[in-house]
């Protein structure tokens, strides 16, 4: 049977959080040792995610919360949920296109997601208008060791 191992937490939305949830991820995601390039990607999508919770689930509300549920397979598989309970997105599929974004008069840039996506392997993204969001992210860790090895073995 594959090992899992899991953890789970819950954050208060504040922006002071965004940057110690993605960090908490990537020192779980250590043990199936990650390339520098695997533990960025992940943190920056982490970040996305949080973010999007506190500006557009929550609008900046206090006493708000943030649940983050993270595994970590044998054999690489990471996957991080992330969800709240605020707003909900009334179109997902919309919501998902690059460039869209509800709030273009505070700069944001409607890439969030597009982000996620791409530095991810899988993304998927569930809401209920006024209910709340949860984000799931799944990547594939081939891992630091892998990648060296191969390039060992290629110059053989
Ligand atoms: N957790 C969430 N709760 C409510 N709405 C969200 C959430 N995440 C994203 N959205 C909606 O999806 C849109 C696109 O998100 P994103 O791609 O991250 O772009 P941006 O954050 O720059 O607007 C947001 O503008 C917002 O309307
Ligand atoms: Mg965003």
């Amino acid at each position: 049977m594959t090992r899992i191992n899991k953890f789970e937490m819950r954050l208060s939305a504040l922006s002071e959080n965004e940057s110690f949830a993605r960090s908490c991820v990537a020192a779980f995601c250590l043990p199936l040792d990650p390339s520098i390039d695997e533990i960025n990607d992940v943190k920056t999508a982490v970040s996305e995610a949080v973010t999007n919770c506190i500006v557009h689930a929550y609008n900046g509300a206090p006493d708000k919360y943030i649940d983050m549920s993270v595994t970590a397979e044998e054999g690489g598989r990471l996957t991080v949920t992330i969800s709240d309970s605020g707003c909900g997105i009334e179109d997902v599929e919309q919501a998902l296109q690059p460039f869209y974004t509800t709030k273009s008069d505070e700069e944001r840039s409607g890439m969030g997601f597009t982000i996620m996506k791409t530095f991810m392997d899988e993304l998927l993204v569930t809401s209920q208008k006024g209910r709340g969001t949860q984000v799931s992210m799944t990547k594939y860790i081939r891992g630091a060791r892998n990648v060296d090895s191969r390039t060992d073995s290629s110059t053989d």
